[in-house]
């Protein structure tokens, strides 16, 4: 059944979810310091602790949390043993005894093919929508074939909605502009619609022409020869999005949320999805109290923003490519759709030089995976040189949304003491000056002394 969904370049997913649940109402037995949760999953014993819940969408999360892991391919190997250090070690130093991440293996990618002979083998699968939460390294993308990207695989089988790229300088990182500090922002990308829906087709396909011929006979004008891709933008979809982010800003205190989007030309689509999230701001609680649009801002307030409330403004996508190198310090949290989000992450993590440290995470209501931003660079697979700071910042990233912030605050001093200190792996080493290279694992052992 996986598979031909992973062949299925155009279906929706969602009826296909449905074998998941079947997994979720296998039983338990036993309880001492966690769960003896009697199972496996591709041939590995589950191990004893407990299983992550969720609440409205929110993880409660209990001491001794079972989370699954994929390790990734090519320089995930190194990454893994380097990050699963730094993490464990920073919640031992918050918590002592009292708690611990129970890891569990689940395969994915090149791994997975050879243990199994899937990509993404149904009991991975299982695992992750049984435990909640999961963190993966890198995944090598099989080139032709009709197999889907793994990562776009997992984000729409879980419909992991919210992709979230928080964007911060470290002290002491090259970066290509003046004052990289001032950039601090949160990304919220929407991350199942767009032209990200796999609604394509090839020029001169059957499909195509039917899309062509039915402009057409709506008085518009396509080309014969065009390939056509579809741009689906629902009300749901940017709501639910919009919301995360503002609830976000609330809960962390962020004094603004900007809505990125180009709705000055697609209106129907980036337009509304600017329009929804205003009116979501003015009519649900608590948006309603905390949320001030830059409208009323203006024409209620005389442009003096009350010091409880939050900002609601929006900017079009090109102007804020402008806007985070002219103003950076002006903007907090960012919510945006698919294609717009996905340039700007990216743009946003160059300008702090921290691309290759950039974490990212996808976030759903029951289920949110954390992930390495960069992909598997193949050429340094073993070599235990390669900078593991994206997933480590992505474990952080893990703690803080588990409720673990003491465990990820320490991450984040380690790895600014580390970076300060010069002791860098070779991507940064060689940009920077009288720099120590230090090997992936060494980074780690470094992070772990500078907690
Ligand atoms: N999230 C993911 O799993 C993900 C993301 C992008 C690409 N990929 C996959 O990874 C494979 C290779 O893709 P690619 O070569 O286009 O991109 P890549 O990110 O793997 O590598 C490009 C270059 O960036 C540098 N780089 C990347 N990560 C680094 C790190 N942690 N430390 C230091 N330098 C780093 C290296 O110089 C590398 O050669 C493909 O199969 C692709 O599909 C996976």
């Amino acid at each position: 059944m996986l598979s031909s969904w992973l062949e299925n370049e155009s279906g929706t997913t969602f009826p296909r979810i449905r074998f998941l649940l079947i997994y979720v109402k296998r039983g338990y037995k036993g309880k001492t310091m966690g769960q003896v949760i009697d199972k496996t999953y591709n041939g590995l014993k589950v191990p004893q602790g407990d299983k992550m819940t969720f609440k409205d969408g929110k993880p409660v999360t209990p001491n001794h949390p079972i989370i699954p892991f994929i390790e990734g391919d090519g320089t995930g190997r190194d990454i893994w043993k380097a990050s699963v250090r730094v993490i464990d070690a920073a919640v031992k130093k918050a918590y002592g005894e009292e708690k611990s991440i129970k890891w569990f293996e689940v395969y994915a990618g090149e791994k997975a093919k050879d243990a199994t002979g899937e990509w993404l083998p149904e009991d991975t699968l299982a695992a992750l929508k049984e435990f909640g939460v999961g963190i993966k390294g890198p995944l090598t993308t099989p080139v032709g074939g009709g197999i889907r990207s793994l990562n776009v695989s997992l984000r729409q089988i879980f419909d992991l909605y919210c992709c979230v790229r928080p964007v911060r300088y470290f002290k002491g990182v090259p970066s290509p502009v003046v004052a990289p500090e001032k950039l601090d922002v949160v990304i919220f990308r929407e991350n199942t619609e767009d032209v990200y829906s796999g609604i394509e087709y090839v020029a001169g396909s059957a499909e195509a022409k039917k899309f062509i011929d039915l402009c057409e006979s709506l008085g518009k004008k396509v080309r014969p020869d065009s390939g056509i891709g579809i741009k689906p933008i629902s009300k749901f979809g940017s709501q639910r999005l919009i919301k995360r982010a503002m609830e976000y800003a609330i809960e962390r205190g962020k004094k603004s949320v900007t809505m990125v989007h180009k709705g000055n030309i697609q209106k129907f689509t980036e337009g509304a999805f600017r329009d929804w999230g205003y009116e979501l701001a003015a009519g649900e609680e608590p948006f309603k109290t905390k949320i001030v649009s830059e409208e009323t801002l203006w024409d209620k307030m005389d442009g003096k923003m009350p010091a409880d409330k939050i900002l609601l403004n929006d900017r079009i996508a090109d102007s804020m490519f402008q806007q985070v190198l002219t103003r950076p310090d002006e903007y907090s949290v960012l919510a945006t759709t698919n294609l717009n989000g996905d340039y700007l992450s990216d743009a946003c993590a160059a300008q702090v030089g921290g691309l290759g440290i950039a974490p990212g995470a996808n976030i759903g209501d029951d289920c949110a995976i954390f992930e390495a931003t960069h992909g598997t660079a193949p050429k340094y697979a073993d070599k235990d040189v390669i900078n593991p700071g994206s997933v480590i910042l992505s474990g952080a990233m893990m703690l803080e949304y588990m409720g673990w912030v003491e465990a990820c605050n320490l991450i984040h001093e380690g790895l600014a003491k580390t970076i300060q200190q010069k002791k860098v792996t070779y991507d940064l080493e060689r940009l920077m000056s009288g720099a120590t290279k230090l090997k992936t694992s060494e980074f780690g052992d470094a992070i772990i002394s500078n907690m």
